[in-house]
């Protein structure tokens, strides 16, 4: 079993993590969240910055807490794609100089195949072939996990992801950045009924709705109108109605999409991952739907839907198991099917 040191810089959190045999040895996730808020989103160049200032801190702390030294790592992980470019560069160029360092092996990591293998971390017995819904801020898809590196997007958005809906839904109900985690709190005490909304179906030209794929950009701009009106009947806004109402229409339509897509393909285990797979009202629904159709629904542990690098060690680990590693030429990229997952390696 191999003890990977992993790095995640793709967005705006600073982590790194050691697992060993999906067990967490430490993991450190220094969240930018408060550097960018002012800014309604994340800045770019802000995060490229940030990370370089926390990288070799967060290295240094995972391996303390870990309790490990660098004699006992067998393998040195960075997501190396999708994500954006300038950010990273920094945690790929900081794995790569480690492993050259200290004559490791290294592995470039696909930022989503990381989220997919997040589920490992509360399931030791986990195997392929399963269904994994991903939701995060970026995508929204329905992916047949069909060996490690080998994958088929079955089910995607075809406009807004799950979790940029409720970001912007957040910003339209000046709620602040980002905004998954506020609404959901503010779901907790609204009527999920109050408010009847748009699921957001993609019609097939032969008739009927496409069974895997979603839309969240009308559901968005429902909610906008019915913010409007709202507004000029009443002095203040039902946030708590509205925030309950739209994460419901959400959970459903997800629920819908990925209960079809499992039976449709003979898959019996759903593992959820991405920021969104933290939402108390889609592990709800679920939960309950597959109950009802004797289907077995994963979650990763709460901390580990939102980006970190324990999913990331992960994912490498499963592949440095099979004797996939990467070269010391392997570049970032701002963008990455997962079906290319297997480009990132030397077999
Ligand atoms: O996976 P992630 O950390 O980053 C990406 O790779 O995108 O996901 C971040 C997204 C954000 O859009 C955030 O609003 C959403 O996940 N999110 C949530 C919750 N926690 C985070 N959405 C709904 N409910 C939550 N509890
Ligand atoms: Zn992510």
């Amino acid at each position: 079993m191999a003890t990977i040191l992993a790095i995640e810089t793709s967005c705006d959190e600073t982590a790194v993590a050691i697992v060993r045999d999906r067990q967490i040895l430490s993991s450190i996730v220094s969240s930018q969240i408060a550097v960018h808020q002012p800014y309604g989103g994340v800045v770019p160049e802000v995060a490229s910055r940030q990370h370089v200032e926390l990288v070799n801190v967060a290295i240094a702390e995972a391996l303390q807490q870990a309790n490990r030294t660098w004699a006992e790592i067998d393998g040195i992980a960075a997501t190396s794609a999708p994500g954006l470019v300038g950010a990273l560069l920094v945690g790929l160029t900081a794995a790569k100089t480690l492993a050259m360092l200290y004559n490791k092996p290294f592995l470039g990591v696909h930022h989503l195949e990381g989220h997919i293998y997040a589920s490992y971390l509360s399931s030791p017995d986990l195997q392929p072939p399963f269904l994994c819904l991903l939701v995060s801020g970026g995508h929204t898809s329905l992916i047949y996990v069909k060996a490690c590196g080998h994958y088929e997007t079955l089910g995607q958005t075809r406009d807004d992801a799950a979790g940029e809906a409720f970001d912007k839904v957040a910003r339209l109900l000046k709620l602040g950045y980002p905004g998954g985690p506020v609404i959901d709190r503010l779901a907790a005490d609204g009527n999920p009924r109050a408010f009847p909304l748009p699921e957001g179906q993609i019609s097939l030209p032969e008739g009927g709705y496409h069974r895997y794929d979603s839309s969240f950009s009308g559901l968005k701009t429902a909610v906008l109108r019915l913010t409007q009106t709202l507004q000029q009947q009443q002095d203040s806004l039902p946030v708590n109605d509205l925030a309950a109402s739209f994460q419901d229409t959400v959970a459903r339509a997800l629920t819908k999409r990925s209960i079809a897509c499992a039976l449709d393909f003979g898959l019996e285990t759903i593992a959820v991952g991405g920021g969104v797979a933290a939402n108390s009202g889609l592990r709800h629904h679920l939960q309950a739907a597959a109950e009802r159709h004797n289907l077995r629904v994963l979650f990763p542990p709460l901390q580990f839907c939102t980006d970190n690098a324990a999913m990331i060690a992960c994912a490498a680990a499963e592949h440095l198991n099979l004797g996939h590693t990467s070269p010391l030429t392997l570049g970032v990229q701002s963008r990455m099917s997962l079906e290319a997952v297997m480009q990132l390696y030397q077999v």
